[in-house]
């Protein structure tokens, strides 16, 4: 969030906190999302490609074009046979289809060609292969057995398919399969999506109950599984708190005298600054670690102390900031991510209610030119086991030094880290922190980026979620600075666009123009002061997974730091990573254990700012507000009518209907804030 500061104002009715914006390996084997063979995301094509057929989004540059023809033309298929030509043209082509990673199956097997559809029937893609090319001599042939795992035919040998493969039946199940709803197999044209399925429904409205009245800023749920999770506060304490069960009137249990952790001596917290985040490591229950991302002041605290993100090796010179960057001194404040335990506090792990404040290791420590921008969520991958550390562009307008687009800086990236391997002696690996670096991560390919990168070009990513049910869908909202509040599909190498353009929106003109910038996946507008529309901050985000409410299924659900609105973004096609954003109305179950506020003249919740989004072991969803933690509950107990949800009888809704967002611009309080916003960025 831009930042924040928390002030009470005095309203009618009690305390309404204000937020001032400042300047400021999975289940499926691939879970598709348009992604090339190489894992990262396709890039817009400028023109079609001259000998495969594909424009738009696709995996293949003019170069790999011209190398797909001279394989082509290498392979020496007799022109007698133009139906068997253009069978294995279309083949060699497919790894330039924006989905060619699901079509090779690259996550659990590279394979020489793409899954031929093969639905056992006379008329399959598969069967038309073989039919058409068996007695044709190939040289090179991508069909050779050996090839399914590596190595290949002994160069030059030309072979029939009939050569390698007995029948049909045997080359079939070599390379054929069918399309499921996560696996997709090659026809010989294009992928297309069935665009009659959708993975959701746009919601009729988003019932929550109030289980809280505190404002955490980070949910975790307990790594044992169990109907426990963390929550913390920006000022530097994490909470073990017992989850209630749906409609058991119990609020959530957690004694505030008690956290689990107390870390308010090594966080420096103020209006921008903070307990940033908290990961529980994926194997928590066996060794006890879990981490933290604050900021710390140089001048305050012995352990904060590292280098300065701002350097001459990025084109930054810190005498250029100086107090006006909002510290005394540049890099007087630092990120920092450090390493904790349970060990010694209980019989084992999974029992402990209490962690020691005591830092176990320092996994990294980044100074930070300006004090705005600087994201510090941090999240483990649930294929991989990385640690994902989002780190934003280090404030100030426009991103001065343009770090964001500097391949020699961490900050406006997404970092990814083993912090299971952790080298004795980091000095001369010239790493930023105690950590190992993923051999897969994009320098592999791309040597100018520092190791740790996983992607760039973002300006402050506030929350940052994978989806629980496929993977490779990692979404991040990136607060935009004054136009476009954005959400981004997170990939592989993703250059996120971030100081070159705003949302879709141009910036600095004079920044290197890559062609291969990722726009956002969905996104608004910031409140424009002339128009009086837009938000302000965007706050991700989580995709809804539970069977609480049906209707939610399979959606991205965000919203708006102010709580102006909340959206229910819908994938369609399915898998197609194209998403449509509803705004929906919320409103507060009528049993909720804590009553909500409501907003003046309506039955809709007014739920203050909104902070973040958390998931539990169920994947039920919360809202982590400042006047509480709500969680999405059924439908019916706020009267929204869902036909997928069992059991109760849904009402007709009784709420007013949905207003773009803007049912609470009527509320002055809310619009003198927008106008705030609007002016001070
Ligand atoms: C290409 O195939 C033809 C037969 O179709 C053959 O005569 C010719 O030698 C082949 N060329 C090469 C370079 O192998
Ligand atoms: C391929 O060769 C076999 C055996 O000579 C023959 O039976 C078959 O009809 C041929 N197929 C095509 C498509 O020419
Ligand atoms: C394969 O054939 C090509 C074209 O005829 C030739 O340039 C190349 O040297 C050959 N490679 C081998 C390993 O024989
Ligand atoms: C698209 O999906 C619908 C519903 O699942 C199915 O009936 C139809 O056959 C599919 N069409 C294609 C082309 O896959
Ligand atoms: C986590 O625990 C499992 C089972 O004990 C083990 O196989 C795995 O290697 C551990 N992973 C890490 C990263 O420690
Ligand atoms: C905590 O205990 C686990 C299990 O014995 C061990 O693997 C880990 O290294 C310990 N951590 C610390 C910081 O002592
Ligand atoms: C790495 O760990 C050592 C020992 O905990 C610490 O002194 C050092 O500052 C750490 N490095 C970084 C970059 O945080
Ligand atoms: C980048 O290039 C595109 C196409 O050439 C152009 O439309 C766009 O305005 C450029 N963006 C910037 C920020 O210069
Ligand atoms: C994306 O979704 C929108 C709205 O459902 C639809 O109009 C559009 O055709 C979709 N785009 C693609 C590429 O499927
Ligand atoms: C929902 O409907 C019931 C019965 O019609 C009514 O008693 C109740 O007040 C309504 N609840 C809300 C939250 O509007």
């Amino acid at each position: 969030m831009g930042m924040i500061i928390f002030y009470l104002l005095k309203m009618e009715g009690g305390f309404i906190p204000l937020l001032c914006l400042l300047l400021i390996m999975h289940p499926y084997p691939c879970s598709s999302l348009p992604m090339c063979t190489s894992l990262r995301a396709p890039v817009m094509a400028k023109e079609a490609l001259s000998f495969c057929p594909y424009k738009g989004r696709v995996c293949c540059d003019s170069a790999k074009d011209s190398q797909l023809q001279m394989q082509f033309e290498a392979m020496n298929i007799s022109l007698t046979n133009p139906n068997c030509a253009s069978l294995i043209k279309s083949i060699l082509c497919a790894t330039c289809d924006q989905f060619s990673a699901n079509l090779f199956k690259v996550e659990s097997q590279i394979r020489s060609v793409p899954l031929l559809c093969d639905y056992s029937s006379a008329t399959s893609f598969c069967t038309h292969v073989w039919d058409t090319c068996q007695n044709v001599s190939i040289r090179n042939s991508p069909f050779a057995p050996s090839l399914q795992g590596a190595a290949g035919l002994p160069q030059n040998t030309s072979s029939k398919l009939t050569d390698l493969w007995q029948s049909r039946t045997d080359f079939c199940t070599a390379f054929g399969g069918r399309a499921d709803d996560h696996v997709y197999c090659f026809n010989g044209r294009p992928l297309q999506l069935n665009s009659t399925r959708t993975s959701s429904v746009p919601p009729k409205g988003l019932c929550l109950e109030r289980l809280g009245d505190k404002g955490y800023i980070n949910m975790a749920a307990h790594p044992d599984g169990s109907d426990r999770a963390f929550f913390s506060d920006l000022p530097g304490k994490i909470w073990l708190a017992a989850i209630p069960k749906h409609a058991s009137g119990q609020p959530l249990g957690i004694d505030e005298s008690a956290p689990f952790v107390d870390l308010t001596d090594q966080v420096k917290y103020d209006t921008v600054f903070g307990l940033m985040g908290i990961a529980f490591h994926p194997n928590f229950t066996q060794n006890g670690r879990f981490f933290a991302s604050f900021n710390c002041n140089k001048e305050t605290s012995s352990t904060c102390s590292g280098r300065c993100g701002c350097n001459s090796d990025v084109g930054c010179d810190p005498s250029k900031i100086g107090a006006s960057g909002g510290a005394d001194h540049p890099c007087q404040y630092h990120n920092v991510v450090a390493e904790y335990t349970v060990n010694g506090t209980s019989s084992e792990p999974a029992k402990a209610t209490k962690g020691k404040p005591t830092e176990v290791r320092r996994i990294l420590t980044l100074g930070l030119p300006f004090t705005n921008n600087h994201g510090g969520q941090i999240l483990f991958g649930p294929d991989d086991g990385y640690m994902y550390i989002m780190l934003g562009d280090g404030g100030g307008k426009n991103g001065p030094f343009r770090l964001a687009q500097n391949k020699k800086s961490l900050l406006g990236k997404i970092i990814r880290v083993d912090v299971d391997t952790i080298p004795k002696e980091t000095d001369d690996l010239n790493l930023w922190g105690n950590y190992s670096i993923p051999r897969e991560n994009p320098y592999s390919e791309d040597k100018e980026l520092l190791p740790e990168i996983w992607a760039l070009g973002l300006r402050n990513p506030w929350r940052c979620s994978f989806d629980s049910e496929r993977p490779s869908y990692f979404l991040c909202t990136d607060i935009g600075q004054d136009r476009y509040e954005e959400i981004d599909v997170i990939t592989k190498g993703g250059n996120y666009g971030w100081s070159i353009y705003e949302g879709h929106l141009p910036v600095d003109s004079e920044q290197k123009n890559t062609s291969d910038l990722i726009f956002p996946a969905m996104g608004y507008n910031h409140y424009d002061v002339n128009k009086k529309e837009g938000s302000a901050a965007i706050t991700g985000g989580s995709f809804y997974r539970s069977t609480t409410d049906p209707c939610m299924y399979g959606s991205y659900l965000y919203a708006d730091l102010y709580a102006t609105a909340l959206w229910a973004a819908a994938e369609a096609p399915a898998n197609s990573g194209n998403f449509t954003s509803t705004s929906i109305p919320f409103g507060c179950a009528r049993d909720s254990p804590l009553e909500c506020n409501s907003v003046p003249n309506t039955d809709l919740a007014a739920l203050g700012y909104i902070y973040s989004f958390g998931e539990d072991n169920k994947k039920d969803v919360y809202i982590l507000a400042s006047t509480g933690v709500y969680r999405v509950v059924q439908p019916s107990r706020c009267n929204y009518t869902c036909t997928k949800e069992s059991g109760t009888q849904a009402q007709t809704p009784n709420f007013p209907p949905p207003s773009n967002g803007n049912h609470l611009e009527s509320v002055l309080y809310i619009s003198l804030i927008l106008i705030l916003v609007g002016y001070m960025l």
